[in-house]
């Protein structure tokens, strides 16, 4: 069975309107093959959503709030991103765990929200370059992965993405990313999608692919580059069958 993997771009805070006309028309000439996902900042998920020309790309938020509704001044319900159409939320991203102090108790919240909305949660883990140099990778993993993650369900991805790795330039070795995924995949189970981030780029994101559990990757700032993201997602040859 061919598996096709799964892409999803990570604006963060970047983007505006004539960003999302000039890339999104852009790919309208583009022959999309992977299933794609695009997490811009909120106030461009309708723009976003208008535009998504092909039925390999969806829609995805950078977070959502654990509660369902309330006063919560400048946060957001799950329930209102399905409405608008959104089909994933990334939970737990390094930068909201390091800028918003959140906790892998409120992570997991958000997720299990999420899942209660409709909406697949993409729970972020990773260490950071200090428990990496203490050897401390793979227990670090299996702690977030344990207390972050939605308790029952299957419909969610995991991300792995190295603190040290995002916005650098350092790719994690193949070595590295193998047996952070190895161990995942014996933790989680075979249905849960795993995904590698940290600095992929069009050149190096097919030896990546090519690793037995890794099932997508979670881009940040190529995402924002519409020829070389194009590169990524409209790549036939990265097909992987199992
Ligand atoms: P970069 O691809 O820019 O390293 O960012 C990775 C990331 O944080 C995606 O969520």
């Amino acid at each position: 069975m061919a598996l096709q993997k799964l892409i999803v771009g990570n604006w963060k805070m970047n983007g505006s309107v004539s960003f999302v006309r000039e890339t999104l028309s852009y790919w309208q000439t583009q022959n999309i093959f992977h299933h794609t996902v695009i997490c811009p900042p909120f106030p461009l998920l309708p723009l976003v959503k208008e535009q998504l020309s092909s039925p390999f790309l969806s829609l995805g938020a950078q977070d959502c709030h654990h509660k369902s509704s309330g006063a919560f001044t400048g946060n957001t319900s799950a329930n209102l991103l399905y409405e608008i159409g959104c089909q994933y939320v990334l939970t737990g991203h390094s930068e909201r765990r390091q800028y918003h102090a959140e906790t892998n108790e409120l992570i997991k919240e958000k997720a299990e929200m999420a899942l209660a909305n409709h909406l697949i949660p993409i729970v972020c883990i990773g260490e950071n370059l200090q428990e990496k140099e203490q050897g401390k990778t793979l227990s670090i993993l299996n702690s977030q992965v344990a207390a972050s993650t939605p308790s029952s369900g299957v419909d969610f991805c995991v991300a792995y993405e190295p603190v040290w790795a995002i916005g650098t330039g350092k790719t994690a070795s193949l070595e590295d990313i193998a047996s952070a995924h190895d161990a995942l995949r014996q933790q989680l189970g075979e249905n849960i999608k795993l995904l590698y981030g940290g600095s992929v780029t069009a050149d190096n994101y097919l030896e990546i692919f090519s690793l037995n559990n890794v099932d997508g990757v979670l881009v940040g700032g190529v995402s924002l580059k519409k020829e070389d993201f194009s590169r990524m997602i409209c790549n036939e040859s990265a097909i992987h069958t199992q």
